[in-house]
């Protein structure tokens, strides 16, 4: 043990610590300094938690603190408050570079490090500076935008307030800095694991080793009896169905006879401590008979094999059939076939899957209310769930800030465990799992086995398209969802008037799938994407032309049969193409020598708004003249808030700040569905239009201006807006006819790159995209989501692919890094939804579905080859290359 005296943010502080403890442990237990986040296992990868120490950017997570003694610490709490916030926290507000926010805090402070040093630093030194901070949300363009923001306020060459929009500049299509933007550039938004609850008692969960195995015995005797330990939940001690369950009830909380997958929670051991609780954990000792091991969907589906469950692989088998596609493709002037695969893919949130539960009103024992905090982006669906599967029936969620999730958060992670041991032991439990846990009990994007066949008649018109799917769904299903909307939007962008396809979803060994950014979209994109540069290639028709020429039109119908009635997707092209023939000019030059250029174009349409469904505002005009706003609009890291917000400022005519919201509590808010398939600005916008003009109308009807005034009337001051998509039939299980989206989102991108041939690493020069964005709320926001899902889209093209077993950290998952960053451009074409609020509608989920196939597209454009099975590794490239030369 040693003495330590250190000063941090100006105070002076002494520890006593052994030759293990870190910086990070000291800010958050010893100060309850937050600020400083884990995003990684304490390998120095994540940048999170970094903190200035002796003007030095330094990671909490690896400073022994007895080698600090005498240092001079800043945290992002002692730069600035969001009253009072430091310039550096201000640029980043401004610039939009904060989405989910888990990343600022040591995004702020690496930058604080930076211009310390070097106030007028160049995009390479910005670079340089920061590539130790990852950022999953932002793509790091806004990131150096807002460094370089910072720099020119230190430099005294303009301020926040001549950047800041000012209420007379409006609230549509104004960037207002997000509501939620100083408090996490300054740390004190509070996510999962900064929450502290006295008396918790620390989770360390034991997952399976085994992709299938029966559980033969469980000893956890030595366990029990370490010091710390309160005891070990397993599966018999859930007094519920131990099921949850979203779409069937086929995972468990924890397992009780069998694993299915890498990862499957076996038991939980709690203790005071969570170093006591993983201690205690080792002593666990389990006895596993191994079970055959379905691989891959084939495998699952051959005869005599295996099952994963008390039912047959084959979960579902649907079938979409429109006109006649073999006889139009025996008739057809050209056409492809391919095989096209797309890998099991972890989303990657810096956050880890935390939850923290805690019970109020103890003394009322079988009443007593259990609180859940946690990322849920569903919390009226989830509550039920947990109700179910824990069987405790008074319980709330509360969603703490969610520090980014793409999709994987429509399911229940770490809520259950850490729920049911609250039941169990009958005290708060902290459940805080780090990165390597938090990738193996998560959902990942589903691997997507596809045989395609294109054609076209002479003309260059698609004539018809089939497409043979295999959705690899893991061990557990949790819902069909992203088959369905594969399904619902397999023609993408174009008319294409025979269809035949056929998607089967199959149990596997492998970790489960479930939503994830574009849910199935994207794997089915790629594979259509892809073929029509194939096709265009075999008619001899430029791509662009190919894909401009075949657009759906309005009054025509999807592959299910739908109609649309409003379909902007020539206008979405055509934006695209002086960019497109200046590449392409470009590009011309370099088609030659080891490193090659290319261009590909990539299309796709999203849709928004499932039939029938609805969604749920309250308003409430309160008796100090601010609208309260209560929606289960989760936000993590879209930009819920700003759309809420400026809604209703435009609207009421009122600043801002004259705008509460209420939007993270089962008890506060009313369900409206998840804050996925970007529809929380078309339906829960819809929703808030509809209650704030029920307002309006009421305090004209009667001329008041306030709260007191409607009251005095006899009039509410609270009002319920709804908003409910259009009805559709189900989709028809032999034929896939009847349903469709809403509305559609149409997105074009145009890659440029560099191969080398020698490596066969790329390069990406730049990504531009097109987007019918309806009207535009928030510019930065919407261009923020953009940017982000085209940085994750490469990364799908190039770089990810979660191997379990394998992927363990964000070394081993490539995460990009800002030097991996690349140029990008957005161009917002302003075509206003004919049935969202003010016309606009959500980009966040469509913005990374043309990517891929943009990235492929463009290598084949360089090297004259495709790769079809995603990801296009420099290992894949230089196969394909040299297969080429034989
Ligand atoms: S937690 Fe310190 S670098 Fe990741
Ligand atoms: S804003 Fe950077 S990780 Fe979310």
């Amino acid at each position: 043990m040693k003495r330590v005296r250190l000063t941090i943010n100006g105070g002076i502080h002494e520890f006593v610590v052994d030759a293990e403890k870190v910086l990070l442990d000291i800010l958050r237990d010893n100060l309850g300094l937050t600020g400083a986040k884990q995003a990684c296992d304490r390998k120095g990868q994540c940048g999170a938690c970094t903190v200035i120490v002796n003007g030095r950017a330094v990671h909490a997570c690896l400073a022994k603190v007895v080698s600090l003694d005498g240092a001079r610490i800043i945290t992002v709490e002692g730069l600035g408050t969001p009253e009072n916030p430091h310039l550096i926290q201000e640029a980043f507000a401004l610039t939009g570079a904060i989405q989910c926010g888990f990343c600022t805090p040591g995004m702020v402070m690496a930058t604080k490090a930076l211009l310390d040093t070097n106030s007028d630093p160049d995009v390479e030194e910005i670079k340089r500076g920061l590539r130790h901070n990852l950022c999953r949300c932002t793509g790091y363009k806004k990131i150096i935008e807002a460094v370089q923001l910072a720099s020119r306020f230190i430099r005294g060459e303009t301020t926040p307030d001549d950047v800041r929009p000012r209420p007379a500049d409006g609230f549509i299509g104004v960037s207002h800095p997000r509501p939620s933007a100083l408090p996490k550039a300054c740390g004190t938004a509070h996510f999962t694991a900064d929450i502290r609850i006295p008396g918790a008692l620390e989770l360390a969960v034991l997952r399976s080793p085994m992709p299938h195995a029966r559980i033969v015995s469980i000893d956890t005797s030595q366990a029990e009896k370490m010091l710390g330990v309160a005891g070990v939940l397993r599966a018999a001690d859930i007094k519920g169905t131990n099921f949850l369950k979203l779409q069937v009830p086929d995972r468990p909380v924890l397992c009780s006879d069998k694993v299915r997958y890498i990862g499957d929670p076996i038991l939980a051991v709690a203790a005071e401590t969570k170093a006591q609780a993983e201690a205690a954990l080792e002593a666990v000792k389990v006895v596993f008979d191994p079970l055959p091991v379905l691989e891959n969907s084939e495998a699952a589906l051959a005869e005599g094999a295996v099952w994963v469950h008390n039912r047959p692989n084959l979960f579902l088998d649907q079938p979409v059939i429109k006109g006649d596609a073999e006889a139009a493709l025996r008739n057809s002037a050209a056409v492809v076939e391919a095989r096209f695969r797309t890998p099991r893919n972890y989303m990657a949130p810096l956050e880890s899957e935390a939850t923290v539960a805690y019970w109020e009103d103890e003394d009322k024992g079988e009443d007593a209310l259990l609180v859940i905090v946690g990322r849920s982006i569903n919390i009226h669906n989830h509550l039920p769930m947990l109700q179910e599967a824990l069987g405790w029936e008074n319980m709330s969620y509360v969603e703490a800030y969610c520090g980014g999730q793409f999709g994987i958060k429509i399911d229940i992670m770490s809520e259950g465990i850490a729920g049911a041991a609250a039941i169990h032991f009958k005290r708060p439990i902290r459940y805080i799992p780090g990165l390597a846990e938090s990738m193996l009990m998560t959902s990942k994007r589903q691997a997507f086995d596809m045989q395609v066949k294109l054609g076209a008649d002479s003309r260059g018109k698609l004539t018809a398209y089939c497409n043979n799917i295999l959705v690899d769904k893991g061990a557990y299903l949790s819902s069909t969802a992203s088959a369905g909307r594969a399904l619902m939007t397999l023609s993408g962008s174009y008319h294409i008037p025979n269809v035949n396809v056929r998607a089967r979803v199959v149990y596997t060994n492998n970790p489960w799938g479930s939503a994830a950014r574009g849910a199935g979209q994207p794997q089915v994109s790629f594979a259509l994407e892809c073929a029509m540069d194939m096709l265009a290639d075999k008619l001899g028709i430029d791509p662009f032309e190919f894909r401009l020429q075949n657009s759906l039109q309005p009054g025509q119908s999807k592959a299910t049969g739908w109609v649309v009635e409003e379909w902007p997707f020539p206008e979405v092209i055509k934006a695209i193409r002086p960019h497109y023939e200046r590449a392409r000019k470009e590009a011309a030059a370099y088609r030659k020598g080891r490193v090659r250029r290319g261009v590909g174009i990539g299309a796709g349409a999203h849709g928004v708004g499932r039939p029938g469904e609805v969604a749920v505002v309250a308003v409430e005009l309160d008796p100090d003249g601010c609208i309260s706003i209560y929606a289960a609009a989760a936000d993590p890291g879209e930009g819920n808030d700003s759309m809420l917000t400026q809604l209703t400022a435009h609207l009421m005519n009122i600043p801002l700040d004259r705008v509460r919201l209420y939007t993270r509590d089962t008890n506060l808010t009313a369900a409206s569905g998840p804050a996925a398939g970007s529809r929380i600005t078309y339906m829960m916008g819809g929703a808030l239009m509809d209650a704030l003009e029920q307002l309006k109308k009421a305090m004209q009807e009667i001329g008041a201006k306030t709260a007191q005034g409607l009251l005095a009337a006899g009039r509410p001051t609270r009002y319920i807006g709804r908003k409910k998509a259009q009805d559709a039939p189900a989709m028809d299980p032999k034929t896939g006819q009847g349903p469709a989206f809403v509305s559609d989102i149409h997105g074009v991108q145009l890659v440029e790159l560099e191969v080398d041939t020698e490596t066969g690493e790329v390069k990406i020069l730049k990504v531009t995209a097109a987007v019918d964005a309806g009207t535009v709320i928030n510019p930065q926001n919407m261009t923020g989501q953009l940017e982000g899902g085209m940085d994750m889209g490469v990364g799908m093209a190039l770089r990810e692919e979660y191997v379990a077993g394998q992927t363990k950290d964000w070394v081993t998952f490539k995460f990009p890094t800002i030097r991996d960053s690349f140029p990008m451009e957005t161009i917002l074409v302003q075509t206003p939804r004919f049935r969202g609020p003010l016309g606009a509608t959500g980009v966040g989920e469509m913005t990374l579905v043309p990517t891929a196939p943009a990235v492929i597209s463009a290598i084949k454009d360089a090297i004259g080859v495709w790769i079809c099975d995603l990801p296009a590794t420099p290992q894949k490239i230089k196969a394909a290359l040299a297969a080429l030369k034989r």
